[in-house]
């Protein structure tokens, strides 16, 4: 199972959101996805409990990081993605100690067999949620939007991330800045984006993705963007969405051949 996190301390630009995108399109690949939100619920959202609860103990973020897995499953939400949902406990990780950080990775450890791709979307700090999930990932991708408050913030992130690397998880690696919700319409932001690629190289992707309502109305009907896309606007909203997704699914060395059936 690899593992990514969906990180960016930077609030509100887009890392759910893109998270969500990438499960669906993972799956629609073939892939089995276990989807993790260690935020506030935004996941639960997108995914509602359909029928009533049948008093079933599903596996929840806060049970990531005190170990408490045996006997509790992700819920089922989609085909091919489970999902384990936050809760109120986890957002008690940030008080606990250091330590904590290292447990979710031994969590996932023990459902490894049932999964390839685990997506863990996280808030927005670096605190102890974050820090958890870098130590347990692979990898980490991590959108932003084009604004001065986004970019002063990406030398801390990568700090942090180097950070985790060294005294944690040697192996993590960061796969780069995606850019989301950029104004099409706005030449500054449309130019800031080669300006940005000479500052940080190949760690800022080619692929940004267009701010558009459709991405949200999308999510809240609790698809992708790429779902019945009929407006000439949604479909654009897809291929930029798709594109992104595998881009970031190629650099983390998946196939995106369609499965046959
Ligand atoms: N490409 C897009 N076009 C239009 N709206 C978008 C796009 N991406 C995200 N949004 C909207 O922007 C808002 C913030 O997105 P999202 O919740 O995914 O960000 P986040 O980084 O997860 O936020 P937080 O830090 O609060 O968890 C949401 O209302 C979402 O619907
Ligand atoms: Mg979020």
């Amino acid at each position: 199972m690899q593992i990514l996190t969906v990180g960016n301390q930077k609030g509100g630009v887009g890392k759910s959101t893109f998270s969500v995108h990438l499960a669906f399109r993972a799956a629609e690949l073939g892939y089995r996805v276990l989807l993790i939100d260690v935020d506030e619920g935004d996941l639960s959202e997108v995914f509602p409990e359909i029928e009533e609860n049948d008093g079933t103990d599903y596996l929840k973020a806060s049970h990531l990081f005190t170990g408490e897995i045996k006997g509790r499953q992700p819920r089922q939400v989609y085909e091919k993605i489970a999902l384990i949902e936050a809760d109120v406990d986890v957002l008690d990780v940030d008080d606990m100690p250091l330590e904590t950080i290292e447990q979710p990775r031994l969590s996932l450890a023990q459902l490894n067999g049932n999964y390839d791709f685990c997506i863990i979307d996280t808030p927005p700090n670096l605190q102890r949620r974050m820090l958890g999930a870098l130590v347990a990932s692979h990898a980490v991708v991590s959108p932003f939007n084009i604004s001065p408050f986004s970019f002063a913030r990406m030398p801390k992130l990568q700090a942090t991330i180097a950070g985790v690397k060294s005294q944690y998880n040697p192996n993590l690696n960061h796969l780069g800045f995606l850019a989301n919700m950029v104004n099409s319409k706005s030449v500054n932001e449309v130019e800031a984006l080669p300006e940005l690629r000479e500052a940080y190289g190949e760690l800022i992707f080619d692929e940004a993705i267009i701010a558009r309502a459709c991405v949200a109305t999308a999510l809240a009907q609790g698809h992708a963007v790429w779902h019945r896309a009929r407006s000439g606007n949604q479909r654009a909203s897809a291929k930029e969405m798709r594109r992104a997704c595998d881009a970031v699914l190629t650099r983390l060395g998946f196939k995106l051949m369609e499965p046959l059936s």
